[in-house]
């Protein structure tokens, strides 16, 4: 194919490529390892190397357009933002460093790995109780039975919000996957426009509450942390790391079980060596999270015109970052299409991204993964997909995972 013309009809929102993106994220890393996409009007990068690199070299791409709509919001999603008291405060994962480094270090306190650690009672004890509550009689739906709620779940009780929440912040984070990484019609944006800010203003009320009535809960923590003589954090600023957290902290673990699940009990092999070998759980995660990714593109802006893998982009050019192709890279992973829990360099995927933004919440990701699988094949070994049920995606750039995953077992 002709570098120059490749991906010309390339629209990553398109139903064919939401359905397998592989095949095509294959050949453009073969044919045309950057190009420009006119659909979404963003640079497409799909090599390792390159993604890596950029990741690691913030003064050239910056971070500012992560959370940023993919195509300017239609007027009148534009004015239900406005008039819902929306605020678009840049956060973590979209401010550049030296200030990014600054909210990093507040925001570190409660995912340091002693204390996600910590967490491991709590996980497994929800994972029990979803096992004996919901995995009965037979049938079950991996998804919106367990991989739904329980990441919600455990960063409820890390930020202190109350367990009867989780419609709330579910709804919230569809609207804002829409919104954000998706190209609803019009109609749907408005109200996905209507659903963010009320989002926003959900987070809002966590740190005004947590201003007047400090707890013992990291949204507290957050609010009253002090730098000098005064508070760390203007209010906005607070609410805007809560929201990102309310956002990626379970949304992404949902994709991550659901993915998990989905590719263990298609490889039966695969499956029942985690159930002989529990120890084979943490690489099995990896790999997961190497061959199917729950984060599956990310995105950067360039500071100033560049050079990437040979091609010329010019300043300010929007890049999205294909990380299931960098994952999936033969010059890094040998028979990249493969499934193979025992691969020794499975942790070298790129889902979590790398350099200064690596995912906050990597840790705690890998935790609810491992004990989730370890409790999952220990009581239900005979666990198996239900044959000839398509699956389904949220229709967006960046967030991978099944909508639904019905299972069944002999009883
Ligand atoms: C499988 C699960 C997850 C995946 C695949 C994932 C993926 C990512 C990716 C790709 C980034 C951007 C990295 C970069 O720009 O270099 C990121 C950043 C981030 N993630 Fe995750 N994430 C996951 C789970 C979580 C969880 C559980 C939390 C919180 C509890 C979380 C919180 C964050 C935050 C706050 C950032 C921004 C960090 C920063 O900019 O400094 N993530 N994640």
């Amino acid at each position: 194919m002709d570098a120059g013309s490749f991906g010309a009809d390339f629209d990553p929102l398109s139903e064919i490529y939401l359905a397998d993106p592989y095949p095509f994220l294959a050949e453009a890393r073969e044919a045309a390892p950057v190009f420009y996409c006119d659909a979404i009007d963003h640079w497409i990068v799909t090599r390792y190397h390159d993604i890596r690199n950029i990741f690691r070299t913030p003064a050239l791409f910056s971070a500012a357009n992560a959370n940023s709509p993919l195509r300017p919001p239609c007027p009148m999603a534009a004015k239900a933002l406005r008039e819902g008291g929306f605020r678009g405060v840049p956060t973590l994962a979209s401010v550049d460093p030296p200030a990014h480094t600054r909210l990093r270090k507040l925001a570190n306190i409660a995912f340091t790995p002693k204390r996600v650690a910590e967490m491991e009672g709590l996980v497994r004890d929800l994972a029990t109780r979803f096992c004996t509550e919901r995995l009965r009689e037979g049938r079950a739906d991996i998804v919106r039975d367990l991989a739904w709620e329980l990441p919600a779940l455990v960063l409820f009780r890390i930020l202190g919000v109350p367990d009867n929440e989780v419609p709330r912040v579910k709804t919230g984070s569809w609207n804002r996957i829409l919104f954000i990484y998706g190209r609803p019609a019009e109609a749907v944006q408005v109200q996905a426009a209507e659903g963010m800010a009320a989002f926003w203003r959900y987070a809002e009320g966590l740190v005004e509450s947590r201003q007047q009535d400090p707890r013992d809960d990291f949204i507290s923590d957050l609010v009253h942390a002090q730098d000098g003589d005064g508070p760390s954090l203007t209010p906005p600023q607070a609410a805007a790391i809560v929201l990102g957290l309310l956002f990626a902290g379970h949304e992404t673990t949902t994709g991550l079980l659901g993915n998990a699940f989905r590719r263990s009990l298609t490889d039966r092999p695969a499956w029942q060596a985690i159930c002989e070998d529990p120890a084979l759980i943490p690489n099995a995660v990896e790999e997961v999270l190497r061959l199917d990714s729950s984060v599956i593109a990310w995105r950067r802006r360039t500071t100033q015109a560049v050079v990437i893998g040979g091609v010329s982009v010019p300043e300010r050019a929007d890049l999205l970052l294909m990380l299931g192709a960098a994952n999936r890279d033969p010059t890094v992973f040998h028979d990249p299409d493969r499934f193979d829990i025992r691969r020794a360099n499975a942790h070298e995927h790129l889902s979590f991204g790398s350099g200064p933004h690596f995912c906050l919440g990597a840790p705690l990701a890998r935790l609810e993964a491992r004990v989730v699988l370890e409790e999952v094949s220990a009581r239900v070994p005979g666990l198996r997909l239900v044959d000839g049920v398509p699956l389904q995606f949220a229709p967006n750039v960046s967030f991978r995972g099944p909508l639904s995953l019905p299972v069944e077992w002999n009883v």
